[in-house]
């Protein structure tokens, strides 16, 4: 049985004070939730405060990027020691955002997991199409080529523990979920894929989040589906009576 694992992409919102109201008005409302994993992503600047406020809690934390060599020069860069040290347990790589604005690709998101494993830190993986590659009949290849990508030589009990999130990019920040058949189809191609790479034992037990205008009115059905194991969510894990009702999709 794969546990489901909910987690907030906070992106560039929240100062370090809003970041620390925001998890400790969250905290109280999924603390009774004992059946899921819940995290939260803030900027790294408010990294240090919000794993200060989730001390004693049943909520971790994940940053939103790092980069993949320990130190050095690599101005503006975090590495992922820092973030080890500072009580980050996920870190979120490849999000859609991060590949269009930033020039991320799936061989730099393979060095970052590399990396991640090496620091005893969990990297959350992010896979999608484009809605022109969804119309042009591209979906399967697009997914295809990002998985093996994102996934080379991966070494298999690392990747057991490794999250995978599904995320169209036509429905990220839009307002256009996708149906809950839509997403499984997908996750279902993920975890073939992952049968393929690894094993049918591996493939069954990777949790697949599914992510894109995740809201409180959506959540139940969508993990209601065989291979979805979670969500990431974005505009909704700004407000904490929001994300604590996708938290708590069982109750
Ligand atoms: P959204 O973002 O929930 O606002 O669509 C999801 C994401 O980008 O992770």
């Amino acid at each position: 049985m794969r546990r489901y694992i909910l987690a907030g992409n906070w992106k560039m919102h929240k100062d370090a004070k809003e970041a620390v109201e925001l998890v400790k008005a969250l905290i109280p409302l999924v603390k009774e939730n004992k059946e899921v994993d819940v995290v939260v992503g803030p900027p790294f600047i408010s990294i240090p405060a919000v794993v200060d406020a989730v001390q004693g809690t049943n909520i971790d934390v994940a940053a939103q990027n790092c980069y993949w060599e320990d130190s050095g020069a690599f101005t503006g860069e975090v590495a992922p020691p820092m973030l080890k040290s500072s009580g980050v347990k996920y870190v979120i790589i490849g999000h859609s955002e991060r590949r269009q604005f930033f020039g991320e690709t799936d061989a730099t998101i393979n060095k970052k997991a590399l990396a991640l494993y090496k620091h005893g830190l969990v990297p959350i993986i992010c896979c999608g199409e484009l809605l022109e590659e969804r119309e042009a009949d591209k979906m399967e290849q697009v997914i295809e080529t990002q998985i093996r990508g994102c996934l080379k030589n991966l070494p298999a009990d690392k990747m057991r523990e490794t999250v995978v999130a599904y995320e169209p990019v036509w429905a990220i920040g839009t307002g256009k979920v996708a149906s809950p058949a839509q997403a499984q189809e997908v996750h279902a191609l993920i975890r073939g894929l992952l049968e393929d790479l690894y094993d049918k034992d591996l493939a069954q037990a990777v949790r697949i989040q599914y992510g894109g205008s995740v809201k409180p009115d959506n959540v139940k059905e969508l993990m209601g589906q065989t291979d979805i194991d979670g969500a990431l969510v974005g505009g909704a894990a700004l407000k904490a009576d929001d994300f604590a009702k996708i938290v708590n999709f069982q109750k």
